[in-house]
């Protein structure tokens, strides 16, 4: 006798019926993006700021944090944290600001909005998953040109590309995720002159890097800008910032959902720019520990790692991405597998720069993962 499977009851079969039925194929044919369970792991998968902190800023925040207003709904375009953020960065006048829930939303208002009918999408690959994700979520076409083998990226081939699909959007990490590169000056400033459309320049990982493209925003009109504070030690907040020359805020404005950043993230991030040293400090020694990192991965045997200019480095291992990731997570310590993820990351790991002792913990399971024998997984 077969058993029954208990997931599948009568009500079950019928409303999987119904979603095939009416959800967009498009949305059927995609898959979550999957968050790996993290319980009791020293956790670089994720590229989170590994430093909480100090117990006074959180103190003064915690006093802050009684005031504020839960019954009312947020300033909904939080003017006071827009004028802080363009005063910190030094905008150019003209430049307008949209704050998203993360940049993941914005880049969803982006391809939300420009998703005519027949638009594209075009990303070099490997890059960040939900450019593609968001993209084609929404019916839109995603164009894919591969980067080189050394993770660099293909510009004739793009400027091919953009000649030939004729995109609505390119969307460009920079540095980009997973590979750690930052594209030279001279490159971005071709391409973007190059697009048929809008170039989004996504600095996930501006704050580890030597380049931004903020000041660009003055002379080009297709060119847009993303920022997140998640990287830089805010994931848990979800606050991300779209810098675009005037004109774009107020088409993406319609489509914002009016209190998408709370009372809770415009008040806290409020208190952090008050403390402007404390992230920047945490940036300097993610970097010096990147630096750390990196030369002690280029020291392993059969081990290659790439340079980065993001919060985390990406290597290749010959003794086998999936079964290296394994070891490491059955020593507790939880990175990102690649392998599989595109051609060019055959047997690629990705792991968040941490705290010294997180490192070295890594290092140490690494090294061990290394050594150990083939054998089953
Ligand atoms: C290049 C890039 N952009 C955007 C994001 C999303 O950031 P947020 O937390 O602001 O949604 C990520 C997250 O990994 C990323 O790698």
């Amino acid at each position: 006798m077969t058993e029954r499977d208990p997931a599948q009851t009568p009500d079950r079969v019928r409303v999987e019926h119904d979603v095939r039925r009416l959800v967009r194929e498009e949305i059927q044919a995609l898959s979550a993006y999957h968050v790996q369970p993290a319980a009791g792991l020293i956790k670089l998968d994720a590229m989170e700021n590994p430093y909480p902190w100090p117990a006074e800023l959180r103190q003064d925040w915690l006093t802050r944090l009684r005031e504020a207003p839960l019954h009312r709904y947020p300033d909904p375009t939080a003017a006071a944290l827009q004028a802080r953020l363009r005063a910190d960065w030094g905008l150019p006048p003209g430049v307008e600001l949209l704050l998203g829930n993360g940049s993941d939303e914005l880049i969803q208002l982006l391809v939300m909005a420009l998703a005519r009918p027949g638009a594209r999408v075009l990303i070099p690959e490997p890059t960040f998953v939900m450019y593609r994700q968001l993209a084609q979520s929404v019916g839109l076409a995603c164009e894919a040109v591969p980067l080189r083998a050394d993770f660099d990226l293909d510009l004739p081939a793009m400027l091919a590309a953009m000649e030939r699909h004729r995109p609505a959007i390119v969307f460009l990490a920079q540095p980009n995720n997973p590979t750690g590169q930052l594209l030279a000056p001279e490159v971005l400033a071709r391409l973007v002159e190059a697009a048929p459309g809008l170039v989004v320049v996504d600095e996930a990982y501006a704050p580890f890097a030597d380049f931004t493209a903020l000041p660009w925003l003055a002379g080009r009109d297709n060119l847009i800008v993303l920022r997140t504070f998640s990287k830089l030690g805010l994931a848990g907040l979800r606050l991300g910032v779209l810098a675009a020359p005037a004109g774009w805020q107020a088409a993406l404005e319609k489509i914002r959902l009016p209190y998408n950043v709370g009372v809770l993230t415009q008040l806290t991030m409020m208190h952090v720019l008050d403390h402007p040293d404390v992230l920047a400090d945490q940036a300097a020694a993610i970097c010096a520990e990147r630096a750390r990192l990196q030369a002690a991965l280029a020291a392993l045997p059969g081990v290659e790692v790439w340079p980065s200019q993001a919060n985390f480095l990406l290597f290749r291992v010959r003794a086998g991405a999936p079964r290296v990731h394994h070891r490491l997570r059955e020593a507790g310590v939880l990175i990102k597998c690649l392998h599989g993820a595109h051609p060019l990351l055959a047997d690629c790991l990705r792991v968040t720069v941490g705290t010294p002792a997180e490192n070295e913990s890594f290092l140490h399971g690494l090294r061990a993962a290394l050594a150990a024998a083939p054998g089953p997984l």
